[in-house]
């Protein structure tokens, strides 16, 4: 996940119903705040017989709002500047009855009337027992929720605090987190923009148990997926051996070999305005894979395997390369960087490629961080300095956005 101070500056309100799983909110409001977030808490009389109101303060360093129709005066007005306050507002967990009342237009209480008063993004994360989510008026409520534009935040399948197993079960913090993000902290400048990235090492098997590979971890192309879809694109990521999660709300084409990889990306090129490859595709593959694990006695193996040349994707992709489309490479290299970056950017016919060295420290494969330097096809050389791969991701996209 993400460390960068993305959420610099937003307001972030959480409303919190009477349920078990409030105890994870805290743990979102942790999050929150350390990318930035300032964060304020309204609950429910009922969400503080779970969890104090005094450990929301602590967490958001804010005061908590509770039920304050004892304090009707303070509350008239608060409901309304939480409202006006708030980037995006998140409600969590939310309860059968919370749900009823938004969707029915009932304000009764300090969190259901100032819902009723944000116009900014609203996103619901019901929490409840199986039969009371799958309950048709709780259904209907929360259709008539997404109608309006509520995200709602499907729960997850599980063993359920009441003892039950099924789904119900408040959807985890990440994907909270990551629905936030998505919400609020960036602008949508790719939206109805479909985009391809690749990501991770292709394998290439020597028989059923070995296999050539490399290091790459993946972390730069899901980067870059993740931001797309954040900004709003509609993304592809085309996904070899990765070590990390591939991101929410991309949807993945999981491939192993170079030859399923160049499959994978020739067969949806023409859709895509943008392709971008950060994947480490192997140049060669084993000439033969050999059906049965080889043994180290006996004939079968000699003591060299012959390679063959794979196919070079991204070559085949921008000789094909459909007017207005955008191709961006990687380049990775051990020496004479520069000067094979440029060469890839021509031969290849890319629109621009981001260069980066094994050799230096925090760049390159499995790093957090990556030092890149972009060459252009008009001949311009822009040096980044050292950042996180989530950054390096986003000045590519700026760049794309400036091509498209
Ligand atoms: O995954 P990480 O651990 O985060 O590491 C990130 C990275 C170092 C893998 C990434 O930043 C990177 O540099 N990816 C490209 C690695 C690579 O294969 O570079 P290359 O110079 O060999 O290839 C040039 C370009 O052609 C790349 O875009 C590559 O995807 C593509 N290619 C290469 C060979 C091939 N047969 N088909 C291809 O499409």
């Amino acid at each position: 996940m993400i460390k960068d101070k993305v959420l610099d500056g937003k307001h972030v309100l959480i409303g919190v119903c009477g349920g078990i799983a409030a105890y994870k909110i805290p743990d979102l409001i942790s999050r929150l705040t350390k990318l930035g977030a300032e964060v304020k808490v309204i609950m429910t009389k009922s969400a503080a017989e779970f969890v104090t109101p005094l450990t929301f303060q602590s967490m958001s360093h804010n005061p908590v709002a509770v039920d304050l129709f004892s304090e009707p005066v303070a509350w008239e007005i608060r409901h309304i500047s939480l409202a006006q306050w708030a980037d995006v507002m998140l409600i969590a967990p939310a309860t059968a009855n919370m749900i009823g009342k938004i969707a029915n237009g009932i304000a009764d209480d300090m969190l259901s009337t100032t819902a009723m008063a944000v116009r900014a993004p609203v996103l619901c994360a019901p929490a409840m027992n199986t039969a009371m989510y799958e309950n048709a008026a709780t259904q209907e409520n929360l259709e008539t929720l997404k109608r309006r534009g509520v995200l709602v935040i499907d729960p997850d399948s599980g063993h359920l605090a009441c003892g039950d197993s099924g789904k119900g079960k408040l959807a985890p913090v990440e994907t909270l987190l990551d629905e936030i993000l998505c919400a609020s902290a960036f602008s949508k400048d790719f939206a109805g923009k479909k985009l391809m990235v690749t990501a991770g090492a292709t394998v290439e098997a020597v028989d059923p148990v070995r296999f050539l590979t490399n290091h790459s971890s993946g972390k730069m192309g899901i980067e870059i997926a993740r931001a797309a879809r954040w900004r709003g694109a509609e993304v592809t990521l085309v996904c070899g051996a990765v070590s990390e999660e591939v991101p929410r709300g991309v949807k993945t084409v999981h491939i192993q070999s170079a030859r399923e990889m160049f499959e994978a990306c020739t067969s949806r090129q023409k859709e895509m305005d943008v392709i971008i490859k950060a994947a480490a595709v192997a140049d060669f593959r084993p000439a033969q894979t050999a059906e049965h694990k080889i043994k180290k006695e006996g004939a079968e193996f000699c003591g060299e395997i012959r390679l063959e040349q794979n196919p070079d994707i991204l070559a085949y992709l921008g000789e094909h390369k459909p007017s207005g489309q955008i191709l961006v490479g990687f380049c990775m290299e051990t020496q004479n960087l520069l000067e094979n970056a440029r060469k890839k950017l021509e031969r290849k016919n890319l629109d621009f490629i981001a260069a980066n060295s094994l050799t230096e420290l925090g760049a390159g494969f499995a790093a957090d961080t990556n030092t890149v330097t972009v060459l252009d096809r008009d001949g311009s050389i822009e040096a980044l300095p050292n950042m996180s791969k989530f950054c390096v991701a986003q000045h590519l996209l700026d760049r794309v956005r400036a091509c498209l």
